[in-house]
């Protein structure tokens, strides 16, 4: 027998030729779901895809926001070598779409009929010119404080409903020796407490106004300036650690019951969950008060690049397993999420889930659903990241709050 042939029989015979033609078969994916609750999300992820034969090489680039993540793509792109997949949220993808490196999924949604199950507030950021450029994995939103249970029955609080129920929350929970509000100082997570003062500040249209059309008018209005100076308050309520901090660290505050709350989106759940509490039980989840039946949304959308034709069929996997309802009801049951198709049964989600569900059906009916800034679904880039910076500048005093709004307008008008 010639040496090849030999090989290959042996091969065979250890079962290696299926080993081999898997190891063909991968996705290498670029994401930043690093923290624990993050990670065990991204498990069913790749157990999934492991389980029809393909492999998973890791990329994972930490912060939440993904900005860290962006830039690594860009260098990746730029040196002609991008991913398979990316995790991308918003105008981002729109962006890359433009710019004519992604793959076309067109056929495979039209197949799998994605367009009569995606709500059209995520088709926006999922299609560009008509073509399906990205699969949607989940939807998040923003508008959300969590908080430790324990600590709110030791003090005999209640949910807040309005801003001064909060304050008054937050006065009792720092009186008792606890820090009232867990955070982190990083420009994403103060965005990301804007994003829910704006809505609460001057309702879910005022947030449209400024943040989603970047209306002059309501971005250096009085309720603007409000909203600044309800973001001062809320600094007088973190420890003086903070800045820096990353968001998982923040969570884990309030899961330990050294801090009250934490205004955060609903990956915080994930952490709650990764770490064995329960909704209703260990930790609560409300509305941001004065934002309940308004939703502002960031989904985690993949989306593929243009790779070589050997990587196209487990691509093509990849964005069919993300899309199968049994896997965006286990996904999103883990992540904190929701699923990205209406037709996914809510029976697996915990009352956090559920509520989650309710709001954003809700919100979808009613008009009152909105893009996150924060998480790039309100603005592009260029002009989110001008947000960030006076957002975070005022966070940490170097503006007072009728500078604040002078440089939101101007910053604005300079970054489109
Ligand atoms: C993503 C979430 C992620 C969070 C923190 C957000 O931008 O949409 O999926 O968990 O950042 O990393």
């Amino acid at each position: 027998m010639r040496l090849g042939r030999l090989l290959m029989a042996s091969a065979a015979a250890l079962g290696l030729a299926g080993v081999a033609a898997q190891a063909q078969e991968q996705v290498e994916v670029l994401h930043w779901w690093t923290s624990g609750g993050e990670a065990a999300a991204l498990n069913v992820l790749k157990e999934d895809l492991q389980s029809k034969g393909i492999g998973w090489q890791d990329m994972p680039v930490a912060g939440g926001g993904g900005e860290q993540a962006m830039t690594v793509l860009r260098a990746r792109v730029t040196a002609g070598n991008p991913p398979t997949a990316v995790q991308m949220l918003g105008f981002d993808i729109r962006d890359w779409a433009e710019q004519g490196v992604v793959a076309d999924l067109s056929e495979t949604a039209k197949a799998e009929g994605w367009g009569e199950v995606v709500p059209e507030a995520l088709q926006f950021f999922s299609t560009y010119d008509g073509a399906w450029i990205a699969a949607p994995v989940n939807v998040h939103s923003t508008n959300w404080i969590w908080a430790n249970k324990q600590i709110f029955d030791e003090l005999g609080l209640a949910e807040p409903t309005t801003w001064d129920e909060l304050i008054a929350a937050l006065d009792k929970i720092q009186e008792a020796g606890h820090v009232a509000l867990a955070h982190g100082g990083q420009a994403w997570q103060d965005a990301t407490i804007f994003d829910a003062v704006v809505n609460a500040t001057g309702g879910i249209e005022f947030y449209k106004a400024a943040l989603v059309d970047l209306d002059p008018d309501a971005l250096g209005s009085d309720t603007m300036k409000e909203v600044f100076d309800r973001m001062a308050k809320l600094r007088t309520y973190v420890d003086d650690n903070f800045s820096g901090r990353d968001w998982n660290l923040a969570t884990a505050m309030v899961i330990e019951g050294q801090a009250g709350m934490q205004m955060m989106g609903d990956w915080a759940k994930g952490e709650f969950l990764n770490a064995g509490k329960q909704p209703g039980e260990d930790f609560l989840c409300f509305r941001h008060p004065g934002t309940q039946g308004t939703v502002t949304f960031n989904t985690d959308q993949f989306v593929l690049f243009q790779v070589g034709e050997e990587q196209r069929d487990a691509q093509i996997e990849l964005a069919k397993s993300i899309m199968a309802p049994s896997f965006q009801s286990a996904f999103n049951v883990v992540k904190g999420s929701v699923p990205a198709r209406t037709d996914v049964p809510g029976d697996a989600f915990d009352a956090c889930g559920k509520k989650a569900i309710g709001d954003l059906a809700e919100a979808n009916a009613n008009g009152t659903l909105y893009g996150s800034l924060a998480h790039g679904h309100g603005a592009p880039a260029s002009v989110k990241n001008a947000i960030y910076d006076v957002v975070t500048a005022h966070f940490n005093g170097e503006y007072d709050s009728a500078t604040a709004v002078e440089e939101l307008v101007n910053a604005v008008a300079a970054a489109q």
